[in-house]
């Protein structure tokens, strides 16, 4: 591994889709995995292309049931090339990596560049051998366009090739092995076409969300090719172009094939397919497209410039590399939300989850025009949040768990166990606390970027509406005369249901009520100080009156949290279960992150036990700093101190099975504060759950979002304790033996390029030049203030180290 390159050498038939996943390339509008062009779909490879945004609903019958699902659709496949020697009678075999011509193999991607380039070696049965190298893009600055370059030389003899191009309509939604059952057909309409010489184009649209797609493709070689040597023979599905190329011994023949995508969803268009020819008519040649790829991916690493040594640093830059294919500037003019497995495969249909909690936070402080978009996508819904709250029986606005197009509740209502082969229901939409992330992401995005105007208006609208869900679904306890929120599922996905119930739903799930208070409190402090006539048309708008501020004051102030043994409960009774025999499982099966699959199969239930799929109760760590954790508690008149604090934390270590890729980053981030010896285990953990495809064969069907992301703001955030709060920028900085010495800039309020660094008890400050104010930089024991084209060197006492809450 080269600090930007990201090499594969060989060819691994068995690990092929996970290479495809983590090859991928993309600019936010649109994403290819890294599969070879020689190739269709089978059980190795898996060419899928995703445009963010673009679902399509089908229905299918699992389990003797009818359930509908809307899915990220896989488009037309622009990729296909395949080549193989000319013969005047009979056809050669075509080249592909399975074939037993296959001699070399290798493949690299090339982080600051934004290409894929592959090298390989074929040698016929004859002996010829063929030498080809391959380079491909997905363009950053033109998000509609793609090229794949494609080299071929003779070694030490001459003769023809015949190369077959291809844009294929014939692909459905078949990357996820327990989806098979499901209907993956979205496409329908396929039709292919010529357009000016050397360009072919495809065109068709999705069965129920009426989709058009437009593609074109342009292919030319560098030697003149006439009538006879170049020919289209389009076929149902397939718009397909033949070249037939001499290779002169030693001499390398290149085909570019420049390929244009538009869907109608995309502004500034008449419709897709004419978009798609005139762009790739347009389309200047290979060189001027790579050099231009390459400048606005050179924009990118500036502004995500992060240097952080050794094998960390690598790993770091392939997450930001495929963050940015996902959620790029071009994203800041799309409808789209966070998908959680980016736009790299079709886990999770495209959907978007609570993740982008673990993913606005970096790109807030980098590219807060794309988290402003983010949220747009929330506030966009926001009408259709209330109206699932409305049909719940609730107020406000109730997000759902999982959306898609336009916001209404997408989780799936069953769901495959493959250990059991059963079909189970799937409760996991009682992951209401998803409305606190978005509410959390907006306060956090407005504090970031000093955005008054998102704050004061849209934002200031969907944290009220979120606080009076909150604020609703509370219900007073007489008893225990604290409200409570009742029938959830936390973040701990693995438990739905109490032990024998057969209501789905738990009660006052821990980390869900401390967030729901923090909710309610922000909301009111951003309606207090709301200014006129921002106040007065907020209070219009929605109905607010002083009663419905005097609940909130009153749920964020008396809401319960429950405890046993001295530690936070996850949720009201998760003290009672069972404990799990944690050893005997693992001995008996080894791998448990899946514990909710091992139990099921084996007819039990994690229901019944102490035992976590991830972080839970300790989200609350990762989301506040100890100091805002212990002020919400005192809000609900608890002293959360170190003590308690520390026996959560190594309560639930013991008692999770990290069956998300979610929750190693946030072990790691909680630990680095609680137990630094141990943090390295789960950040280690996070760094190399996808390149490491450590929860066994799921990176294949797309990244983990919001884990690459949460490491990037590890560093930013998490160890450094950056804060950005009350219009200053906070430290509190945690020393961490295995990454001692880091840097890297930010954008902050007005200021481009804020560098932080850290050493060992030292951080330094440095304020790029500009006419905008000072910045309050404030540590635990001092605040100093920072001037435009000023730096500052910090030291910091003892080793950075400081108290829980
Ligand atoms: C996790 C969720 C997450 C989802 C999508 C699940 O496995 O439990 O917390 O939102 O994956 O990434």
């Amino acid at each position: 591994m080269h600090e930007w390159i990201w090499t594969y050498e060989g060819y691994d038939p068995a690990r092929e889709r996970l290479r495809e996943a983590l090859c991928t390339l993309g600019n936010g509008y649109f994403a290819t995995r890294g599969a070879a062009p020689e190739c269709t779909a089978d059980d190795t490879h898996y060419p899928g292309t995703y445009a963010a945004g673009c679902y399509n609903r089908l229905t299918s019958i699992v389990a003797g049931r009818q359930v509908e699902n809307e899915d990220m659709v896989n488009l037309p496949n622009w990729l296909p090339l395949r080549f193989r020697l000319y013969r005047l009678a009979g056809d050669a075999a075509w080249f592909t990596p399975d074939s037993s011509a296959l001699a070399e193999h290798r493949q690299s991607l090339d982080l600051r560049a934004g290409t894929l380039e592959r090298t390989m070696r074929y040698v016929a049965e004859d002996g010829r051998a063929l030498t080809v190298r391959q380079l491909r893009l997905v363009h950053m600055a033109d998000p509609h366009l793609a090229v794949l370059r494609t080299q071929f030389t003779a070694e030490g003899w001459s003769g023809d090739i015949e190369v077959e191009a291809a844009l294929d309509g014939g692909v459905t939604n078949s990357g996820v092995a327990r989806y098979r059952e499901l209907n993956g057909s979205h496409l329908v309409h396929v039709n292919a076409g010529d357009g000016e010489p050397d360009t072919m184009w495809l065109r068709c649209r999705t069965t129920t969300s009426d989709i058009r797609i437009g593609m074109a493709a342009r292919t030319v070689a560098d030697e003149p090719t006439d009538e006879e040597r170049a020919r289209t023979a389009h076929e149902p599905l397939r718009a397909v172009q033949f070249l037939r190329l001499t290779l002169p011994g030693g001499v390398t023949r290149t085909v570019d094939k420049t390929v244009a995508l538009h869907t109608s969803r995309d502004a500034a268009i008449s419709d897709p397919l004419h978009a798609a020819v005139g762009r790739v008519d347009r389309a200047p040649g290979f060189e001027a497209l790579l050099e231009s790829h390459r400048a606005a991916w050179r924009q990118l690493w500036r502004r995500g410039e992060l240097d952080v040594p050794g094998e960390a640093g690598s790993i770091l830059r392939l997450h930001l590399f495929h963050v940015l294919q996902t959620l790029s500037p071009h994203t800041a003019d799309l409808d789209v939300g966070v998908p959680a497995r980016g736009l790299h495969g079709e886990a999770y249909r495209g959907h978007i989850f609570w993740d982008e909690l673990f993913v606005l936070p970096y790109l807030n402080l980098h590219f807060p025009e794309v988290s402003r978009a983010l949220l747009m996508y929330r506030y966009r819904r926001l009408e259709q949040a209330r109206v699932l709250a409305r049909d719940a029986g609730h107020i406000g606005a109730m997000y759902p768990w999982q959306s898609g197009s336009d916001g209404r509740e997408e989780t799936q209502e069953l769901h495959l166990n493959p250990r059991s082969g059963r079909w189970l229901p799937d409760h996991s939409r009682l992951q209401h606390h998803v409305g606190s992330a978005i509410a959390y992401n907006v306060w956090q995005y407005c504090e970031a970027s000093g955005d008054a105007e998102f704050l004061h208006t849209k934002g200031a609208e969907m944290l009220t509406q979120i606080a009076r869900f909150w604020a609703g679904f509370a219900q007073y306890d007489k008893q225990l005369e604290r409200y409570r929120i009742r029938g959830v599922v936390g973040p701990d996905e693995y438990h739905e249901a109490y032990p024998g119930s057969c209501l789905p739903g738990l009660d006052d799930n821990a980390y869900t009520n401390v967030t729901a208070v923090w909710v309610l409190a922000r909301a009111l402090e951003v309606v207090r100080e709301l200014p006129e006539p921002r106040r007065r048309e907020l209070y219009e708008r929605i109905g607010l009156d002083r009663g419905e501020l005097a609940r909130w004051e009153e749920v964020s102030r008396r809401m319960y949290v429950p405890f046993h043994d001295g530690v936070i409960s996850q949720f009201h009774g998760y003290g009672d279960l069972e404990e799990l025999d944690w050893d005997g499982l693992r001995a008996r099966h080894g791998d448990i992150r899946r514990l909710d699959r091992v139990l099921e199969a084996e007819n039990d239930t994690v229901n019944r036990y102490q035992a976590s799929k991830q972080a839970d109760v300790l989200m609350l760590g990762y989301l506040f700093s100890p100091a805002e954790l212990s002020g919400l508690f005192r809000r609900l008149g608890h002293e959360l101190d170190e003590e308690t604090w520390h026996r959560t934390v190594d309560y639930y270590l013991k008692r999770t099975s990290h069956g998300s890729t979610l929750s190693g980053l946030v072990h790691g981030w909680v630990l680095a504060r609680v137990r630094r010896e141990d943090a390295w285990t789960y950040v280690r953990e996070a760094l190399e759950g996808d390149i490491a495809d450590l929860q066994g064969g799921t990176t294949e069907e797309g990244i983990h979002l919001g884990a690459m992301a949460g490491t990037l703001d590890l560093v930013q955030r998490g160890l450094t304790g950056m804060e950005t709060r009350g219009g200053a920028l906070w430290f509190d900085p945690v020393h961490s033996p295995q990454l001692a010495e880091y840097g890297f800039s930010v954008r902050y309020h007005g200021h481009w390029g804020v560098r932080v660094r850290m050493r060992p008890g030292e951080l330094h400050i440095g304020v790029p030049a500009s006419d905008g104010g000072p910045i309050d930089v404030r540590l635990p024991d001092r605040t100093v203030s920072v001037e435009p084209g000023g730096s500052r060197l910090l030291m910091l006492p003892d080793d950075g180290h400081r108290p829980s809450p």
